[in-house]
């Protein structure tokens, strides 16, 4: 069952007990008190949130929409693919695929509930500025892989559950059978791989109002606790605007992630260099904060800051046949410290100018909040919010079409950028190999 019971009310009670403490002066030990945080009246109700006794959480809705949408047994929704070697060098699983549920505090609930009050027409002013979620909201997303976790090291003594899911992440699954087109869903074994956290945070030292961490799976901890196999990676508070190196990219589809690439000259990243707790993994661009199961030229910052309604801005700029290059100003402009609640659609024209004609507006950072909105509107598109007036069609499958369709020239991009198209919100480009420069 989801919890959806959102407060109608902002919560009064005392703040996360972290939210008084410098993340900055002692990272890991913050990140350690988020995850108990997560972890408490969870783990033991196996992150049934709507059993837990110790603290509410809720569940995002709509997203249980289309072909990607939750399972009925934890609500996982599908995500990204896990491509060959992505974990490890042992990794030969050519057809991941990565599946993942994301859970709201009270004071993330109450916003959400706050955009969503009228369930047949939700208000995304409710999330942009002078709203958004406020200070002391904390989310937290579970992610699991269904790679055979004998082909990944960090993957011993795995957390596995049981998942309604696609058979592989595209069709055809077996190989023998490239006519193979449709992907039933079936009842696997998925292992977890990661956990994010996002913390809304009036700590002066964050630039944005929010902070982004996460923690991999070590499963040769072999902790009595699996759930404590999960070890801080890093934290980012920004998204280092001016470094615009690419020494530290680490794409591990090509180089498969044998070792840590920590990028020292980072200002706000921090990541966790201890080798024995930290099985080798591939971070985002130029080593700021991205998980295995991440965009390795993205970062977690870089992409969250683009959610808005309706999402007019790709989520990376390497989301496009010709992507930029990396390091120029275009692409920089996914790399800025955007306030939180604060539309990122206007950053989109190429020459920096701000684009007229469009009014998006934050979801604060959310994605699965913009994404909830788009589901709605492809099934209610004369619902109010949904008709925008200088929009082509708001339909998902469209929007599908945009990036699955080939690959548009340089000019047909620019010409969809006029029109304002409303781009997809996925985790990666289907298929997509990041390029290089
Ligand atoms: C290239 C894009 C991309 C990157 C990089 C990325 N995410 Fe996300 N993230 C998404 C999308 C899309 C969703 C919504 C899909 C879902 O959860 O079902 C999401 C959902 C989440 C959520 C649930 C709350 C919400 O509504 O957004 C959290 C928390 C989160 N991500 C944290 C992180 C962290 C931490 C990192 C870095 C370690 C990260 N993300 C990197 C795209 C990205």
């Amino acid at each position: 069952m989801l919890s959806q019971n959102y407060p109608t009310q902002k919560p009064t009670g005392p703040l996360p007990p972290f939210l008084s403490s410098k993340f900055k002066a002692d990272w890991k030990g913050y990140m350690m008190k988020v995850r108990d945080y997560c972890f408490e009246g969870n783990t033991d109700t196996d992150f049934r949130v709507e059993h837990n006794k110790t603290r509410a959480w809720f569940h995002m809705p709509w997203q249980d929409y289309g072909p990607q949408g939750r399972e009925g047994i934890h609500g996982l929704t599908k995500e990204a693919q896990v491509q060959k070697q992505q974990l490890a060098s042992s990794q030969t699983y050519v057809n991941g695929q990565t599946v993942a549920v994301g859970f709201f505090n009270d004071l993330g609930g109450y916003t959400i509930g706050q955009v969503w009050a009228d369930h047949m027409n939700p208000n995304p002013a409710k999330s942009s500025r002078p709203n958004g979620f406020p200070v002391g909201t904390v989310i937290f997303k579970l992610l699991f892989v269904d790679v055979p976790p004998n082909q990944v090291p960090s993957l011993a003594n795995p957390k596995e559950w049981q998942a309604y899911v696609d058979t592989c992440y595209k069709a055809p699954c077996n190989p023998q059978n490239p006519s193979e087109t449709s992907n039933p869903r079936v009842i696997k074994q998925v292992a977890l791989i990661q956990m994010d956290i996002a913390v809304r945070t009036d700590d002066p030292d964050a630039p944005t109002g929010w902070l982004f961490g996460t923690f991999q799976y070590n499963g040769a901890l072999n902790r009595p606790d699996m759930w404590e196999n999960l070890v801080p990676v890093g934290l980012m508070w920004g998204n280092d605007t001016n470094n615009r190196g690419d020494n530290h990219t680490q794409i591990s589809f090509t180089t498969p992630p044998d070792k840590t690439d920590i990028n020292p000259q980072l200002k706000e990243t921090v990541i966790n260099t201890d080798p024995a707790e930290l099985p080798p993994t591939h971070l985002g661009w130029n080593g700021r904060l991205n998980g295995p199961v991440d965009n390795p030229i993205s970062s977690c910052m870089s992409c969250h800051m683009t959610a808005e309604f309706p999402s007019y801005a790709m989520l990376s700029p390497a989301f496009q046949a010709n992507p930029p290059k990396r390091g120029s100003n275009y692409w920089m402009k996914w790399f800025q410290d955007i306030d939180c609640a604060t539309p990122f659609g206007n950053y989109l024209a190429p020459n920096g100018a701000k684009e007229t004609g469009i009014n998006p507006l934050s979801t604060d950072f959310s994605l699965q909040l913009s994404i909830s909105i788009t589901n709605f509107c492809d099934a209610n598109p004369t619902a109010p919010v949904c008709v925008q007036p200088s929009d082509e069609a708001t339909d998902a499958s469209d929007k599908a079409a945009n990036i699955l369709s080939g690959h548009p020239t340089r000019k047909r991009a620019a010409t969809r950028a006029r029109r304002h198209v409303v781009q997809p919100i996925v985790r990666d480009m289907p298929e997509g190999r990041p390029r290089k420069n």
